[in-house]
């Protein structure tokens, strides 16, 4: 297969002619995540839960000049899923780069005060829909002379927190699905790493970041003295789906003010 390295990148950006996926894109990381690759040159498809929220962020994204278009997708649902792969063909009729950004906690409490209504949730939103959106949309994605894979774990999945007990162990998951995708797909040349959040300043974190408790542990451990912003994540994850990182498979990287990755 023939691969472009950045000094072949033409003015239209990094990701120029590239269609990507990104769900749970209407909000936070994920919304930040959108911005950065349509700003990067790629169609991107945006999408989540609420019919409303999709309308904002393709609107907004639009009103930026960004070549943006989405649809409702509940990652867990499969019709769901597969209208969010029929939403993407519309626009060249393939895919290059899917970011499973879409995640759920919830139950703050222990691994063991969680019920199985509560494991079904948490492992079914952000451990198996990546897999199981990726098995619809990798057909599309295999006529494409190159592909690109972003899981989103947390730096929960390196040192677990003791109020998030599933939660933790569903992004620990996603390190191995990354580690375990990546060996499977790289004969197609698809890449497959994972993007690894500390605290960032969205919805989903507000009960940490608000808490005063918190943040001032925070800023005794952290050496960087704030919060993450989604923004802190878009740059990484733009420059794993780029040329630039053709040789970078089933990695993870940590944005989180300093990584408690060894
Ligand atoms: N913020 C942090 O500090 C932090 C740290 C580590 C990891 N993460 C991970 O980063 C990812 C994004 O978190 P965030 O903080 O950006 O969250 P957020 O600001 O709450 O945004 C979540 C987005 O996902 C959508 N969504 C929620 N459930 C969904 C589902 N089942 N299917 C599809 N879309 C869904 C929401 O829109 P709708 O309501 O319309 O569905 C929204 O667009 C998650 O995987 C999270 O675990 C976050």
């Amino acid at each position: 297969s023939v691969r472009m390295t950045s000094s072949e990148i033409t003015p239209k950006g990094i990701l120029a002619n590239q269609v990507a996926v990104v769900t749970g894109s209407t909000d936070g990381i994920g919304f930040a995540i959108a911005r950065r690759l349509a700003q990067d040159g790629a169609h991107v498809v945006v999408s989540s839960r609420k019919q409303q929220n999709v309308d904002w962020a393709v609107a907004t994204l639009q009103g930026e000049g960004l070549s943006v278009t989405g649809t409702v997708c509940h990652v867990a649902k499969a019709e769901d899923r597969e209208r969010l792969v029929a939403k993407a063909l519309e626009h060249g009729g393939g895919i290059d780069i899917l970011v499973c950004n879409a995640g759920v906690n919830p139950l703050v409490g222990s691994t063991l005060g969680a019920s199985e209504q509560v494991w079904d949730k948490i492992l079914s939103v952000n451990v198996k829909a990546p897999a199981l959106l990726l098995r619809q949309l990798l057909p599309h994605m295999e006529n494409r002379w190159r592909g690109a894979v972003i899981l989103v774990s947390s730096t929960a999945a390196y040192t677990p927190r003791v109020d998030l007990g599933a939660y933790n162990v569903s992004k620990t998951a996603l390190l191995g699905l990354t580690r375990t995708l990546a060996l499977e797909l790289a004969p197609k040349d698809i890449r497959v790493n994972c993007l690894v959040p500390g605290v960032i300043e969205t919805n989903f974190s507000k009960v940490l970041h608000k808490n005063e408790t918190f943040w001032n542990n925070y800023k005794e451990n952290y050496q960087l003295q704030r919060i993450g912003r989604p923004e802190d994540c878009a740059g990484l994850v733009s420059f794993l789906c780029s040329p630039d990182a053709s040789y970078i498979t089933g990695e993870n990287i940590a944005v989180a003010g300093l990584s408690s990755r060894l």
